[in-house]
């Protein structure tokens, strides 16, 4: 960080930021930040916090309902990103806003505030241009690459390149790492400490606090729409920032001794299966999940766990293959027969096949067994049954609601998250299928959500566990699968893994490979 002195104003300060939404939500109460020159200032809090609100604020794309916005000490108001974009500011967004079939520096120059100049006439300035900024950040990308030929992790870069390219002199990285490998992290990491380094001034947001304590020189933690806790990253630690985020104290390692495995109670045969556009999502995907142990499905997100998980619950086709539970064949057999061969399902998805919103938690709660007794008697509802086990689940599981017949619609993510889990343990699966049990989910649940899963390992489920959080499988699973464009990259214990050699794999190295270039470096 470069330092200043106390006559400089900062680049950039939020002064009492408020915010509603439709719905009563204030998602920014009173939000006063400040960002200096040369300094990357992490924004943390969980889903839901007011993060992205704030950032879109400052970048015009949202008005503020109160508040003041400073850059280099003058008031500005941005009525739109082309203001913003005036005054030095470029925003990477945590979706890419990248057209695919332009070329690299067809986007850069698309959506230029000022063109002046007609693009054509300035190819080569343009690629001059795009060159020496990639070269000085470490930014690379072929300027003449279509985007949809290019990786995640490029594209993100064009969104870098394209603020720079803008002239932005203050970015803002809206939860950046989210879609990167480990390795793709590190050398973002090194991308934006050179930006740094050079006087341009960042705001880093995400919910991870590890990585905020390794990537930035400051972190302002946002919980509920409010700025709880300023400060430099050294005179802080994980465990206070965590119970920052909260509100309380977080266990943030799941405590489990060795898994217990049995018999396999779940296996996959060489699966192949085809996406939405029918091209292989899967390609031979075999593997099997032993009662009391959890395996975990490492990748980067888009790389086929969508598609395993349909697969392995019926509601996508398998096209060659098998899908066996207890022994017993059950490939493209439909919910409802899995459901009764003992799987249970946590989807990634639970807004879209798990949870019905407008409905009750009470009836949430018993969705799949709704006709069977003791919830249906004689061909009717038996409403107190239905009630109790309600009442019951609630307490066991935690749950934070106001009633039992309050919709889904008005809970947290974590809370809708419990109602999901509290429901599919209810039924004591065999197998318990869970796909990105957090996603959304707050830090407090998250640990709730974790412990569930263990103890159940505990008493002998079989779980998979599909998951684009490196952190929560390397926690929770006994064994890793790394799975990547549909396949798998190989398999290791948990207790022997290491992050380099997964974020290869993620990337798309066979484990196989990457034995044997390290066996061939030691010789
Ligand atoms: N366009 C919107 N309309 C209504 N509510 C919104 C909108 N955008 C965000 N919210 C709500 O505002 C709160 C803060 O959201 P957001 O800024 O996206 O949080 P974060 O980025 O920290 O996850 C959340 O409760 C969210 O549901
Ligand atoms: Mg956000």
């Amino acid at each position: 960080m470069i330092p200043t002195n106390a006559s400089t104003p900062p680049v950039v300060e939020l002064r009492n930021i408020v915010k509603h939404f439709h719905g009563g939500v204030l998602a920014n109460d009173q939000i006063t930040i400040q960002l200096q020159r040369g300094e990357i200032l992490g924004l943390l809090g969980e889903n839901g916090a007011g993060k992205t609100t704030l950032m879109n604020i400052l970048y015009g794309l949202l008005q503020p309902d109160a508040g003041e916005i400073f850059v280099r000490g003058q008031r500005s108001h941005f009525r739109s990103t082309h203001d913003a974009i005036a005054h030095g500011l470029g925003m990477v967004h945590q979706h890419f806003m990248l057209v695919p079939t332009f070329t690299v520096a067809e986007n850069l120059v698309l959506g230029q505030p000022s063109p002046r100049k007609p693009f054509l006439e300035n190819r080569k300035t343009v690629a001059r241009r795009i060159s020496q900024l990639s070269e000085q950040y470490g930014l690379q990308v072929d300027p003449n690459a279509e985007v949809w030929q290019l990786s995640v992790g490029q594209e993100q870069r064009v969104e870098i390149l394209k603020t720079l390219y803008r002239g932005a002199e203050i970015l803002i990285l809206d939860e950046p790492t989210a879609v990167l490998t480990p390795q793709e992290v590190d050398e973002l990491i090194t991308i934006l400490r050179k930006l740094a380094q050079d006087g341009r001034s960042l705001i880093f947001i995400s919910h991870k606090l590890h990585e905020v304590m390794q990537i930035c020189d400051r972190v302002a933690v946002l919980r509920d729409g409010r700025l709880v806790h300023t400060t430099p990253v050294q005179a802080t630690n994980p465990a206070e920032l965590s119970r920052m985020m909260v509100g309380r104290d977080v266990v943030l390692r799941v405590n489990k001794g060795p898994a217990k495995p049995g018999a396999v109670r779940l296996r996959l045969q060489n699966l192949q299966v085809r996406d939405d556009r029918q091209l292989l999502a899967l390609r031979d995907v075999s593997l099997a999940v032993h009662a009391g142990e959890i395996v975990g499905i490492a990748g980067v997100e888009g790389n086929g766990q969508r598609e395993l998980e349909e697969a392995i619950v019926g509601l996508r086709p398998v096209e060659q293959g098998q899908v066996q539970l207890n022994q017993q064949d059950v490939t493209n057999r439909p919910p409802r027969v899995l459901f009764n061969a003992g799987l249970g399902h946590v989807p990634s998805d639970r807004y879209k096949t798990a949870l019905l919103r407008e409905f009750s938690i009470a009836e949430n709660l018993v969705l799949s067994r709704i006709d069977q007794p003791p919830f249906t008697q004689h061909g009717l509802l038996n409403q107190p049954a239905i009630d109790q086990n309600a009442r019951t689940l609630i307490q066991q599981f935690d749950i934070r609601a106001p009633a039992i017949d309050t919709a889904v619609a008005k809970l947290s993510g974590g809370n809708a998250q419990k109602v999901v889990l509290a429901r599919e343990l209810s039924h004591q699966p065999q197998v318990l299928l869970v796909a990105q049990p957090t996603r959304g989910v707050d830090v407090g649940a998250i640990e709730y959500v974790h412990q569930a899963l263990v103890r159940q390992r505990d008493q002998g489920m079989a779980i998979l566990l599909i998951s684009t959080e490196l952190e929560e499988i390397l926690n929770l699973s006994d064994r890793i699968i790394v799975l990547y464009e549909g396949q798998v990259m190989g398999e290791c214990l948990a207790s022997e893994a290491d992050v380099q050699t997964l974020g290869l794999m993620m990337a798309g190295s066979k484990l196989a490979t990457i034995a044997n270039q390290q066996g061939g470096a030691t010789k």
